[in-house]
Formats: structure tokens, C-alpha cells, sequence
């Protein structure tokens, strides 16, 4: 990876295109704030999985050869490119951004094989799927920068001095901080420093690494295994800036229907409609409101997709979920991409005679094995098969399911890994495993989502385990297969929010945890801390202890009952938040550097976040613990429970009994909620309840009908209340287009 000199540049529209002695690239102008730096490593091509339709948008611009390097500047950005390819980021002032590192290490350089040894971390396959394509971009640290984002990748929510791998990965080992990858692959990441926000965004889908200095404290590096080089440097005024842009660039995450917001029971081990029946009773019997029941890989007949086991469910599974459809239940089912392969199995028969199945270089179906057994892999890069796909979940909505859940997406394979020279497809072109696994997860959830909405019609609902960045379009995530493990408990909390500032905001982790045994009180203590996140599911693993709110006696079950009302209750809010998300991109669960950036308490906070705004949750994540210490930043708080206000910056001991999580809201808030309800949809929501904390502050809050597009015709309500400090509040239709508006929205004596 020579570049060498630049001999010439010329400009096309917002593009200057650089040749240098070694090679050529480009330098882009997206959109304001945001720069791509593209060099064509892997030929011409260029079809980026994430970013769809034309985000171009005119930006003024200056460009300019210089002494030291041809500068390309904007009210916001300056961009100077150097000889070898260097470019290097400046704010409008002129003040250093984002520097590509002068040291020991080259800007831009190749990764060697010797070193592809070292970074490829399962040490299979350590070889580049593209050698000659494979580079690292090494960028200057200047001291005090603060890494967020990348996904899913365990450990704290600071990035700062951790390496990180992209590559989907399933693990079954508890996942522990020093985990290089997980099932998701979001090449994004933004830094935070005394004086800056940005963000990069290596929109590259083979392998990558993300080194956020570990390796030095001089510098970080970011780099892929093959494709070609191109990154979108993002600037702003602060993190959510920043990730506004990145959303626009990659895609809003849709606003969901309602009831998906509402509680979730799930566990693998619910076998027969005896178990589900069982289950559906224990939630109204026992008082807990709740929207959905997961069908899990045994409703179906030997783990055949589109397919439901008969014998289980009495022949008639339809009748079964209409039943449960009559008393508030949603079903969502696992869809798994792995197809049996079986003579006489259609989707299997089809799926050869089409093509429709990754092949072997020879071209012969490739076979691994799945929970099926032998089974071969849908090419979700060829459109055909995304619609093929899409449309064969017909068989399930007829039965009425409601929501797909896609797992087992990296694609997982129990005989070993997929070769990367295994064949797949990338629109009309053919590409390699190397190329396609990591958006692998991506493809089949667009696949679903498009098909539930051309079947269905409303918003669909779709999860995936496996994703890429830009897949918050299609689906919403859940972080795998977690334990009851206390540790867990605790990752959660920077887990969930480096998604959201990933540009995933829904987004949830099994409650209760998946694998190994919960116990009663670290059940209690994450439902107190996932009655925020903004996927609400209890999910276990076969054989583990059953972990369902009521299978721990009286006691247990009021304080869970408690938060999973307080859920119900906080809807409108958090409906609220999802309308922000799809407008702005701003997560549900915030970590606090969001909305304090320049508080250094809060730039690494693990153990508290924020619901929006103006909501901060303090959850107990230790075992026996029932006091601790909660910060709150600057500004007015009330304690939730007891109406008492604080004034931060302040730490205080707050006591925490097991029946409390602590919660916090800021002077000048309003809270609108729901009556009691147990599903979403049992009775119309003609009132609104506002939970007033006084001081001065405006909240603007949104009403549909919860399920269909219509909204974007201008089909919604958007109220207005002013908070002011006497605690009244003003009230104001901002946008009136919904048909059936609140009867009543009355304040609520604190
Ligand atoms: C792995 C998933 O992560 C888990 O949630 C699911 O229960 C099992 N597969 C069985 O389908």
C-alpha cells in the first residue's frame, strides 16, 4: 500500500479524486459534517451494505493545494490530504480533530501475513482472505480520548485501550471482557475529548479489527482483511450529533409497533401447547401484564423452518394462537437460517433447484450442520432468495404469529467454521464467505422485515442475534446468550448502551440471563435494571432453572409484578423516545457521557443510565447490596420514589432494599403514562396520565394507532406540555392528525 506522491487531484460534483504515484482515491463530501475517505483497493465496485439510497447533500466547499498538503474545507470540517494518502481532520477553527499518527507506524499501511498470525484471534484460517487488500489505518491519539460504540463487544462502556475484532461470532463460554467479537459487527465508533466529538464509520464488511490503544497510548488503528478502504469520518458539536449523522448516513431503527414494547416471556423449553398454555395462564393469573410469548425452535418439526410440529399442538396450532391472540398474547417465533437437508422438504427442494443455497467453490450445496442437523445456508445476498425468504413466512403469520426472531445468524455451524471461500452473493455479483459473513444476519433480517411488511402491512417486528451497521432499519437486537451471572448483570448496562450509540436503539438482553441458573434475587434486580432496556424479555436456556416471575413464591413475584407494571405504566414514555430514535437517532438507554459529556464521572459510568433526557436509573447490580453510591450530574433531581430533589454534581448513598431500584428525574420534567393495562391494546388509550417534577421544561409527546405506517401520512398527534415551576403545565396540540385523540389527559397528584 504505496500511495506515495499525490501528482494530480481533480474534482468531480463534492469528490476530489486524488492520484497518487502508487494508486488512486477519493475524498467525499456526503453530506455536511460528514467526509469519505475511499481508496478503491478492491477494484471499482463500490455497493455498501448499510448505507441505502443516495445520502448525498450539497455542502459548500473550499479546496486547495498548500505547502504542506491539498485542503479541503467546509464551514464545519477541513480535511488535508498528504503525500502516502494521510488525511487528517480539523475543526472549522483550524484545532486538531483526528490526526493520522507520524511515528513508528505508518498512517496507512498493509497488513502483512505475519501479522494477520497475530490479530486473527480464533487462529483458524489465519490467513487475509484478501492479502493484497488488507490495510490498517493508524490515527494519532492525543491523550484524553473516550471511545464509544462498536457494537456489542463485551466489557466496560469505554473503549479506550481495548482491541476489538469484527466478526460475527457465535460463543457459547460465558462472554467476559477480554472477548474480541460477538455476534455483531458494527465497524462504527465515536471519540469524546475535552474539546471534540467525532465518529468514523469503516464501512467495510470482511473481517476488521478495531485496536482503540491497546497497542499504544500514541495511537489507535483501525483495519480490515480485505475490500477496499473507505471510511466516513463524522463530525459534530457532541456524541448525539454525531450519531445523528451516522443515522442518517446508515438508517433510523423504525418506529416499532406498541405492544413490542411491552413485556416478553420467552424460554427455550416450552415444548408442547400444554407448557406455552401454562405459561400464558401463570402471566394473567399471577397479574403480570404482558404482550408476548416466544416460540422457541421446538414448535417446529424437526427443526424445520416454515414448518410447526402437529403432534405438540394437536393438529391445530392455529386455533392455539388465535386463543392466545384473544387474551393480549403476541407470538413470536425463532426462525433460524439453517435448512434441513431432506429429500421431500420443499423449502429444501426449492432452495436447490434455484439456486438459492451457498455453494462450494466446485459449486455443490455447502452442508454444515445446525440444530436440524445437516442443513444448508440461504445466499440472503441474492435478492431473489430475500424475497423467496420473506415470503415463506406467509405459513406464519396465517397461523398469526406476529414477530420473527432470527437466530443462529452469523451464520453458527456446528462442524467447524464455513471455509471463507464458500460461495454466496452480493446483488448480482459473486462474493465469498470472507465478504459476506458479517452481513449474513443483516440480509436475512431485511429479508424478514420486508417480508412481514408486504404480507402484513403494519411495522414489522423482527430480532436478530447476528447484524451489521445499518441493520436497526430492518430489526431490533438482543445481545445472545448471556448467563445468570451477576457479571452479566452488570455488562449489561454499557452493553446496551454502546448499542444504542451504535446506532441500535432497540435493543435488549435476556432477562434474568440465558444460560446457568438465576437466583431469585438476581432475578429481581434485572428486572429492575430491564424494565428500561428498550427490549423487555425473559429468556433461559433449556435445562436451566425455570425463571418465570412466579416460580420463586409470593414475595418475589410482587417486586417483579411491581417493575413490570412500572414498564406499563412509563409506555407513552418510552413510545415517546422510540418517535425521537427514528427522527434523531438518539438511543432509549443513554449512557450518561450523552447528555454530560464534559463530566468526567460520567464519561465512564458503568452502573447507571439514562431513559432519554431526564430519567436516570441507579439499579443494584451486586449481589447482596442494599445501599449504594449514585451520581447524579449537574442540574435538579427528584427521587422518583420519595419525591425528595437533589442538586448535582452530587454522589449520595442511596438506600436500595431489594423491592427498590433507584430512579431519579429532573426538575422540569413530564412523565406522560399509561393507566393500568395488562397488553397493549386492552382497552382503547383515551387517557394520559402526566407525572409532573417541577421546575422549567417542554416535552413534546406522540400519539398513533401503534401498529400501521399511517403515521408517516401525518396520521398522529403531537402534544406539547410546558412544565413550569409551580409544577402546572401547559398543554398544546402541536400536530393533530390522529383520528382518535385522548379523551382526557389529566395530571397526576405526586
Ligand atoms: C441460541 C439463541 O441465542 C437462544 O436464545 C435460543 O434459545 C437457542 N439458540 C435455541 O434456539
Amino acid at each position: 500500500m504505496e500511495f506515495g506522491v499525490l501528482k494530480h487531484y481533480s474534482l468531480s460534483g463534492q469528490t476530489v479524486r486524488l492520484e497518487f504515484e502508487g494508486g488512486t482515491a477519493e475524498i467525499g463530501l456526503t453530506a455536511p459534517g460528514i467526509v469519505n475517505v475511499f481508496a478503491p483497493l478492491a477494484g471499482p465496485e463500490r455497493r455498501s451494505k448499510a448505507i441505502e439510497g443516495d445520502k448525498s447533500r450539497p455542502v459548500a466547499f473550499r479546496l486547495e493545494r498548500r505547502d504542506d498538503g491539498l485542503w479541503l474545507e467546509t464551514d464545519e470540517v477541513k480535511v488535508r490530504v498528504g503525500d502516502g494518502f494521510t488525511v487528517d481532520f480539523f475543526d472549522a477553527d483550524g484545532g486538531e480533530v483526528c490526526m493520522d499518527y507520524r511515528g513508528q507506524r505508518r498512517p496507512l499501511e498493509r497488513i502483512t501475513p505475519e501479522r494477520a498470525q497475530l490479530l486473527i484471534a480464533e487462529g483458524h484460517g489465519a490467513e487475509l482472505a484478501e492479502p493484497d487488500r488488507a490495510f490498517e489505518v493508524v490515527k494519532k491519539l492525543s491523550g484524553g480520548e473516550h471511545f464509544y460504540g462498536l457494537g456489542d463487544k463485551t466489557g466496560f462502556l469505554d473503549k479506550r485501550g481495548y482491541d476489538y475484532e469484527m466478526w460475527n461470532t457465535d460463543n457459547p463460554d460465558p462472554h467476559v471482557d477480554s472477548f474480541k467479537a460477538l455476534y455483531k459487527s458494527i465497524p462504527f465508533f465515536m471519540a469524546l475529548t475535552d474539546s471534540h466529538a467525532y465518529g468514523i464509520f469503516l464501512d467495510n464488511t470482511f473481517r476488521s479489527w478495531f485496536n482503540m490503544g491497546q497497542e499504544s497510548e500514541d495511537y489507535y488503528w483501525f483495519g480490515a482483511a480485505g475490500g477496499s478502504l473507505d471510511y466516513y469520518y463524522i463530525a459534530g458539536d457532541g456524541l448525539p450529533q454525531v450519531l445523528e449523522r451516522y443515522t442518517y448516513l446508515t438508517g433510523a431503527c423504525p418506529l416499532p409497533q406498541k405492544w413490542t414494547l411491552g413485556y416478553h416471556q420467552s424460554r427455550w423449553g416450552y415444548m408442547t401447547q400444554e407448557d406455552v398454555q401454562e405459561i400464558a395462564d401463570g402471566l394473567r393469573n399471577h397479574d403480570i401484564p404482558c404482550d408476548a410469548i416466544h416460540f422457541d425452535i421446538d414448535y417446529m418439526q424437526d427443526y424445520k423452518v416454515f414448518t410447526w410440529n402437529k403432534e405438540r399442538y394437536h393438529g391445530d396450532p392455529k386455533s392455539f394462537l388465535s386463543g392466545l391472540a384473544a387474551r393480549g398474547f403476541k407470538p413470536v417465533v425463532i426462525n433460524d437460517p439453517g435448512v434441513k437437508q431432506e429429500a421431500g422438504y420443499p423449502i429444501y427442494e426449492e432452495g436447490v433447484e434455484k439456486g438459492f443455497f451457498a455453494t462450494t467453490p466446485e459449486g455443490e450445496v455447502y452442508i454444515n450442520a445446525v440444530w436440524p442437523g445437516d442443513a444448508a445456508y440461504p445466499d440472503f445476498g441474492n435478492p431473489a432468495v430475500q424475497e423467496w425468504w420473506g415470503r415463506n413466512q406467509k405459513f406464519l403469520l396465517d397461523l398469526g404469529v406476529r414477530g420473527i426472531w432470527n437466530d443462529m445468524n452469523e451464520p453458527a455451524s456446528f462442524k467447524g467454521p464455513l471455509p471463507d471461500d464458500t460461495v454466496f452473493s452480493d446483488g448480482a455479483r459473486r462474493a465469498t464467505h470472507a465478504e459476506i459473513h458479517n452481513v449474513y444476519g443483516h440480509f436475512m433480517a431485511k429479508a424478514a422485515y420486508e417480508g412481514l411488511k408486504e404480507l402484513d402491512g403494519r411495522r414489522p417486528f423482527v430480532i436478530t442475534r447476528a447484524c451489521y451497521a445499518g441493520t436497526q432499519k430492518y430489526s431490533t437486537v438482543w445481545t445472545g446468550d448471556n448467563h445468570s451471572i451477576w457479571a452479566h448483570l452488570q455488562m449489561s448496562i454499557p452493553q446496551l448502551c454502546n448499542l444504542g450509540l451504535s446506532g441500535l436503539p432497540f435493543a435488549g438482553t435476556d432477562l434474568g440471563g440465558f444460560g446457568s441458573d438465576t437466583t431469585p434475587e438476581l432475578l429481581l434486580r434485572w428486572v429492575q435494571t430491564a424494565c428500561f432496556s428498550p427490549l423487555f424479555r425473559n429468556h433461559s436456556a433449556l435445562g436451566t432453572r425455570p425463571q418465570e416471575p412466579w416460580r420463586f413464591g409470593p414475595e418475589v413475584l410482587d417486586v417483579y409484578r411491581r417493575y413490570v407494571k412500572l414498564r406499563y405504566r412509563w409506555l407513552p414514555y418510552f413510545y415517546d423516545l422510540f418517535w425521537e430514535a427514528e427522527r434523531t437517532g438518539a438511543p432509549i438507554l443513554r449512557p450518561l457521557v450523552f447528555h454530560y459529556p464534559g463530566d468526567r464521572t460520567a464519561r465512564t459510568c458503568n452502573d447507571e443510565f439514562m431513559v432519554g433526557d431526564r430519567v436516570l436509573a441507579a439499579p443494584v447490580v451486586q449481589q447482596g447490596v442494599r445501599q449504594r453510591l449514585v451520581y447524579l450530574p449537574q442540574g435538579e433531581w427528584y427521587d422518583y420514589w420519595t419525591g425528595e430533589t437533589l442538586t448535582g454534581p452530587v454522589s449520595v448513598i442511596q438506600d436500595a432494599p431489594l423491592d427498590v431500584c433507584p430512579i431519579y428525574v429532573k426538575a422540569g420534567s413530564v412523565i406522560p403514562l399509561s393507566p393500568p393495562q395488562s397488553w397493549v391494546g386492552e382497552a382503547e388509550p383515551d387517557t394520559l396520565l402526566l407525572d409532573v417534577y417541577p421546575g422549567e421544561g417542554v416535552w413534546d409527546h406522540y400519539l398513533d394507532d401503534g401498529e400501521s405506517f399511517d403515521y408517516r401520512e401525518g396520521k398522529y398527534h403531537q402534544y406539547r406540555f410546558t412544565v413550569h415551576k409551580d409544577g402546572s403545565v401547559d398543554t398544546e396540540t402541536v400536530h393533530a392528525g390522529y383520528d382518535r385523540p385522548y379523551r382526557e389527559i389529566r395530571v397526576l397528584a405526586r
